[in-house]
């Protein structure tokens, strides 16, 4: 089935919401309101910040001390060795004025340097995004006609450039390595959308990708937009089950993946859990019709594989007689590019759509301010394609700029704790980008590993993901950048597609743990409980008040639960589900989500989806799990679990709970901490306190606040006893 027909048979009719949703919205954020804001709200300002400080997440405590720990002067006010594009902030403030005055004009100029087969249209900037007014849409260059993958490849062939690398592929063994120029990207990704259209790939058609970090995943991903079919990326990390659900609900008929892979010392057998996930999708009646599976002969010899004729194929046999050339598929500028699945507050995960103009040239865009990105510079972003960074800024951002890519199959730790700077130094890498939470696992490991590598080619360091920590920001600063290189931190998200709120590299004075100021054309805004903007200094909840050029255009399948989630909350504004803060310099600073969404290691986890996992084991009744300060991954998962009666809690059942969540979603989502807790503290009408849980997980029991409403105070008490018990299980390897 066409995914654009999909989507648009089952998006919302054009109405706002029946009554009873808009009710759950508003009870929903009652209870964020109630928990988060109104209390803190309540304080005079400089009060305010502290209180908020010190009674929500550790993300926020950090944050917040940076404001005061980070003195401006101690950060230097510019970097000889880095020439911006824009020359200082007055230039920002000038080209930012007119790109929110005059978004057709700005966004305009900036899609001219990309091949249109057709032009937009005049007004081709237009949004709806108050619930009040109708359904929620968003369209950019209305008229359009383009290809993104002929942005990213063919245009700079033809320019000439077919000889600059594309792509350094670094191995997870030292010594491993490839070079793909531009020229030999663009043949491979030709012959991979030609296999894809003999096997009845078409516009429109959603194919799932579950592939290692090999140059073959971003060919992937440009082959299938070649062709206008719209590509879904899981992260190599997913389980069976999550695989399954996520090609079940894009309905990909085709499944890309690999033998296995090498990360550091273990082996993952990817083919055997894409086997189950396929399996999965045959006993719920969905049918994956052709498997394409590259023989990663090094980590995986597909001696080894299991192989099912008919349906699976070897990619280097069926795709490499392919011809080089193959036609692009010229699509509207709304059309589908990608989805990617994202962890929200409730159990399923979103399947987040964005379209292909607007996506290209907010993309290209920002990588190139970003980075202070031109044609031919070594970047390197360590992200893995399975996520948005993946996306955005090592696929096709850097690509549209006509970068040169270094892409990294293994860990920033193996073999040792230096490979990131000796591959810094193997490619003469300009610019880094990485996730604060690998820069906190580097640190820990000594100033020597960096040291004895010369890492002099460095210019921009970037991190993204979660907060960075004043010191983790130090230490990125100052020991990997020697105090040369500014640090761009980034906040954005799956859903805005690309890079919100900025430190324009040397352009202006950065703060280390704030994301500074909005990118062009973006308006963020702070809002009180009730939805009313907040001026100057303030602390609220982050929203954005117009759309931008790659907005997620809708939530894939379920136009409702797009509108419900980012848009209700708020009418009239995107809610992003961050709350921040903003200072005398009008700089923002992101305390954090505010809703069930944990950040663990910069993967955005929903604490429902960990919950339903552990729920669906035999002897779990029920489970509550909230985030905890983790010293490396910023969040730690922590799950109180009740068994069902007459179950003992033992070693055996609290690692068999842990393998329930491993299997369900990955091992990435593993909780850390286990807490039997006979009951749960509870209100008299039965909702859980997770206020009270996260203050327990984090050994703040002396704040826990109100507690009145608690059904069985003695519950709390119980649980502060037993914790000991739960971060030191018997038998466990610590
Ligand atoms: C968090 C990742 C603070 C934030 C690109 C956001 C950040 C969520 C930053 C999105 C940053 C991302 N500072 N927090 N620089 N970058 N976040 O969708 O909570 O995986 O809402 O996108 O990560 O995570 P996602």
């Amino acid at each position: 089935m066409q995914l654009s027909n999909r989507s648009q048979t089952r998006c919302s009719p054009a109405q706002p919401a029946c009554d009873r949703k808009l009710t759950h919205v508003r009870h929903a954020y009652a209870r964020l309101g109630s928990q988060f804001v109104q209390p803190a709200y309540a304080l005079a300002p400089s009060a305010r910040a502290s209180a908020r400080c010190a009674s929500v997440y550790t993300n926020r405590t950090v944050m917040c001390q940076a404001a005061s720990v980070a003195a401006p002067e101690t950060v230097p006010a510019t970097y000889p060795n880095v020439t911006p594009h824009i020359a200082d902030r007055a230039q920002y403030e000038q080209l930012y004025q007119r790109s929110v005055t005059d978004p057709d004009g700005f966004w305009g100029d900036m899609a001219e340097q990309f091949h249109w087969q057709r032009k937009w249209d005049d007004k081709h900037v237009s949004y709806n995004f108050d619930v009040r007014q109708g359904p929620i849409s968003v369209e950019w260059y209305k008229g359009g006609v383009t290809n993104i993958c002929y942005n990213a490849l063919d245009r700079h062939v033809a320019a000439g450039n077919g000889d600059v690398p594309a792509f350094l592929w670094e191995g997870n063994d030292v010594g491993r390595d490839k070079t793909m120029t531009y020229a030999e990207v663009l043949d491979d990704v030709c012959r991979l959308a030609n296999w894809l259209r003999s096997v009845g790939v078409q516009k429109g058609d959603a194919v799932a990708i579950y592939m290692p970090m090999l140059c073959e995943l971003p060919i992937a991903m440009l082959a299938c937009a070649r062709i206008g079919a719209v590509h879904s990326v899981v992260f190599g990390g997913f389980s069976a089950e999550a695989l399954a659900g996520r090609i079940e609900d894009c309905q990909a008929r085709v499944l890309l993946t690999a033998s296995g892979v090498m990360r550091a010392n273990k082996k993952i057998d990817l083919k055997k859990i894409a086997d189950d996930a396929v399996k999965l999708c045959a006993k719920n009646n969905f049918k994956v019709e052709t498997c394409l599976v590259y023989d990663n002969a090094n980590a995986m010899p597909r001696s080894e594989c299991a192989f099912t004729p008919g349906r699976d194929v070897w990619w280097q046999d069926a795709v490499a007689d392919f011809p080089t050339t193959a036609e692009v598929e010229w699509v509207d500028s709304e059309h589908p590019l990608f989805l990617l699945y994202t962890s929200g507050s409730t159990g399923k995960p979103k399947g987040v759509l964005h379209s292909t103009g607007g996506y290209m040239v907010y993309n290209a865009t920002t990588t190139k301010y970003a980075f202070n990105l031109s044609p031919g510079d070594v970047y390197w972003c360590t992200a893995d394609c399975g996520w948005i960074t993946g996306h955005s800024y090592l696929t096709y951002g850097p690509l549209l700029n006509g970068a040169t890519n270094v892409v990294f199959e293994g860990v920033p730790t193996y073999p040792d704790a230096g490979r990131c700077w000796e591959v810094v130094d193997k490619y003469k890498v300009k610019q880094f980008y990485t996730a604060p939470t690998a820069i906190r696992s580097l640190m820990r490991s000594g100033d020597s590993h960096v040291q004895k590598h010369k890492r002099d080619s460095l210019q921009i360091l970037g991190t993204v993901g979660e907060p960075i920590n004043p010191e983790a920001w130090r230490w990125y600063h100052d020991v990997v950048g020697d105090g040369r290189c500014p640090v761009v931190d980034t906040w954005w998200q799956t859903e805005t597609g690309g890079h919100m709120i900025l430190p324009l590299p040397n352009v202006w004075q950065q703060k280390p743990g704030s994301a500074t100021l909005p990118f062009f054309g973006v308006v963020p805004v702070l809002l009180d409980e009730k939805g009313n903007e907040l001026k100057g200094e303030a602390e609220g909840y982050l929203c954005i008040k117009n759309a931008w050029p790659s907005t997620l255009r809708t939530v894939y399948g379920d136009h409702e639960r797009y509108e419900t989630n980012y848009f209700k909350p708020f009418p009239g504004y995107y809610f992003t589900g961050d709350g921040a803060k903003r200072d005398a310099d009008a700089y923002y600073w992101i305390t954090g989500r505010v809703d069930d969404v944990i950040n663990v290691s910069g993967h955005r986890i929903g604490t429902a989806e960990v919950e339903s996992a552990l729920v669906g084991h035999n002897h779990c009744a029920e489970a509550a799990v909230v985030g905890f300060e983790h010293p490396i991954k910023g969040q730690g998962i922590y799950a109180y679990v009740t068994l069902m009666e007459g179950v003992e809690y033992s070693e055996d059942i609290r690692k068999d709970l842990i393998k329930a969540v491993r299997n369900t979603i990955g091992a990435f989502a593993a909780p850390d901490v286990i807490h039997w807790a006979p009951g749960l503290p509870k209100t008299r009408s039965g909702k859980i306190m997770r206020r009270v849980l996260r203050k327990i997980a984090a050994k703040e029991e002396d704040q826990l606040g109100d507690v009145s409403t608690l059904a069985d105070p003695g519950v709390v008490q119980q649980l502060v006893a037993s914790r000991q018990a739960a971060l030191n299980p018997a038998g466990s390897k610590k």
